[in-house]
């Protein structure tokens, strides 16, 4: 099972070369399914959304996507505060999934995108408790698959040397209920930069690891003195393996595979005791 994962494609801002490129290699690392957590326009105008919902159709299908903060009107204020996904909702989500799963994963999306916030910089993203609880029972129902994750735009970990930027809101209330359904990963963007870290979590005496994979931008120019790349995860017996395709001179080149997340065989019955312990048993502590 392969997972292709692009984000931060910023359409207004992409460099075209470079997106005939990604779509090259996309293509030619043969996903089963290909994931897009996000600021797919620079500004949220209709001509970005048309360039995005043609992207989405050239790549291999299907493509799971959600919304990141630049993909709201930022010129059209009224828009943005009365139909701030009407555009996304028009031109992109037709032709995408939010979840997708089969007998060897679970992947749920979510928007964590939002019209205002009360810092006052739109740039920040949260989840809300209804989300946090839909992620809860997409997941309680998909224990007996071998790979489970969330995709969200923005990071559930942000690096000291990124101040101007913050983690999800309610990403606490969200990462307990990953840790209790034995969720793997939580794929992200936003942060423009390349990223393996993770969280660990006690559940019922039991340490649960959540991962936490960042994707820098796929094609746009607002690098941020990173390369582009797009990651690819492979799923195999041993756990799943992270293949980063770095852009350089508007190609692609894929790097060594490293397994980032090692998973065990199934345990018969596992899962079961796993889904009835209450989330109110669980501590949580950083890395
Ligand atoms: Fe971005
Ligand atoms: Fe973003």
């Amino acid at each position: 099972m392969r997972i292709a994962h692009l984000s931060d494609i910023h359409f207004g801002t992409a460099d075209h070369d470079v997106v005939e490129a990604m779509v090259e290699a996309v293509h030619a690392s043969k996903p089963d399914v290909v994931v897009a957590s996000g600021d797919f326009t620079m500004a949220g105008r209709r001509s970005e959304f048309r360039d995005a919902a043609t992207l989405i159709a050239r790549l291999p299908q299907p493509v799971l996507a959600t919304p990141g903060n630049h993909d709201l009107p930022v010129y059209n204020i009224l828009e943005r505060f009365v139909r701030p996904f009407a555009r996304y909702r028009r031109y992109l989500a037709p032709q995408t999934l939010d979840r997708f799963r089969n007998a060897d994963v679970a992947l749920l999306t979510l928007n964590s995108a939002r019209r205002w916030d009360l810092s006052l910089n739109w740039s920040h993203g949260r989840l809300s408790d209804e989300q946090v609880e839909r992620a809860d029972r997409f997941f309680a129902s998909a224990q007996d698959v071998r790979f489970r994750a969330l995709i969200v735009h923005h990071p559930f970990y942000v690096p000291e040397e990124l101040p101007g930027f913050k983690k999800i809101g309610n990403a606490e209330a969200m990462l307990r209920v990953l840790a209790a359904r034995r969720v793997h990963a939580v794929l992200s963007g936003h942060l423009h930069q390349q990223s393996v870290t993770s969280r660990s979590l006690t559940v019922a005496e039991d340490e649960r690891t959540v991962h936490l994979l960042q994707v820098a931008s796929a094609a746009s120019t607002r690098r941020r003195n990173q390369p582009n790349a797009f990651n690819v995860l492979d799923i195999d017996r041993d756990g799943v393996w992270l293949t980063e395709h770095i852009g350089d001179d508007d190609r692609f080149t894929s790097m060594e595979p490293r397994l980032v997340i090692p998973l065990q065989a199934p345990t018969p019955g596992q899962p079961g005791r796993a889904r009835e312990r209450p989330i109110e048993e669980i501590t949580g502590s950083e890395l």
